[in-house]
């Protein structure tokens, strides 16, 4: 790829395979070159209260997140992230992380809110192509937040996205018994391990031993 200033101070950027022209405002040029809540060496044990990580369908690509909350007030004290992801994922998300903890820490309701076209308009947009690395942040954060709401045993506010609930206590669904197949769950006790489903709701466990079955079948043979 090969990179012009233009007059206005964009970059523009042509694609040596497709010849597709994209443009970038100086603000994800920015970001790009300088990263807010970058956390390249990953968390440490302890130092956050939950992690979100997502891969992207479109490009392979994977994004890590981690938060921290103040349990009072119920606000994002710190967020960091780390991302294998292209320029406009590194870009995005770092104007993400900057929006959610600014002027003290959105409010996890409020920040729940944000909606990739949001961190768009903030960044000055993105190329048609790249508005998937943006929602890469978006998956991210949503997992960080379920995982602390589990955490906290504030299992009411787990989010449900067009998923089948498994366990109705813990408000587990089929996409997280297909993620933990995803990272590696192989048979039901590992899958527990991540995610204590049907520990206390013993009806589901035939329903869940068919879903490992199923995951493990569809992903890796
Ligand atoms: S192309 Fe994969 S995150 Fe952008």
């Amino acid at each position: 790829m090969e990179a012009h200033t233009k007059t206005d101070g964009q970059a523009e950027v042509i694609n040596q395979h497709t010849g597709e022209r994209w443009v970038y405002s100086d603000i994800v040029k920015d970001h790009f070159f300088h990263p807010r809540n970058l956390l390249l060496e990953g968390a440490k044990e302890g130092e956050f209260d939950a992690e979100g990580m997502v891969g992207s369908p479109a490009c392979g690509d994977v994004m890590y997140m981690w938060i921290k909350v103040n349990r009072e007030s119920d606000r994002i004290t710190d967020l960091k992230w780390k991302t294998f992801g292209c320029g406009s994922a590194i870009a995005s998300t770092s104007m993400f992380s900057m929006m959610v903890t600014e002027n003290g820490g959105m409010k996890i309701d409020d920040a729940l809110k944000i909606r990739p076209q949001d961190v768009m308009v903030r960044l000055g947009g993105l190329p048609n192509r790249k508005i998937h690395c943006s929602v890469l942040a978006d998956k991210a954060f949503r997992k960080a937040v379920n995982e602390y709401f589990r955490a906290t045993a504030q299992y009411e506010r787990v989010i449900i996205e067009g998923a089948k609930i498994i366990d109705q206590r813990l408000n587990i669904t089929d996409k997280d018994i297909e993620e933990a197949v995803l990272e590696g769950a192989q048979t039901i006790e590992e899958v527990q391990q991540k995610l204590k489903v049907g520990v206390g709701d013993p009806d589901a466990l035939p329903e869940i031993e068919q879903l490992i079955r199923f995951y493990k079948e569809k992903y890796y043979g």
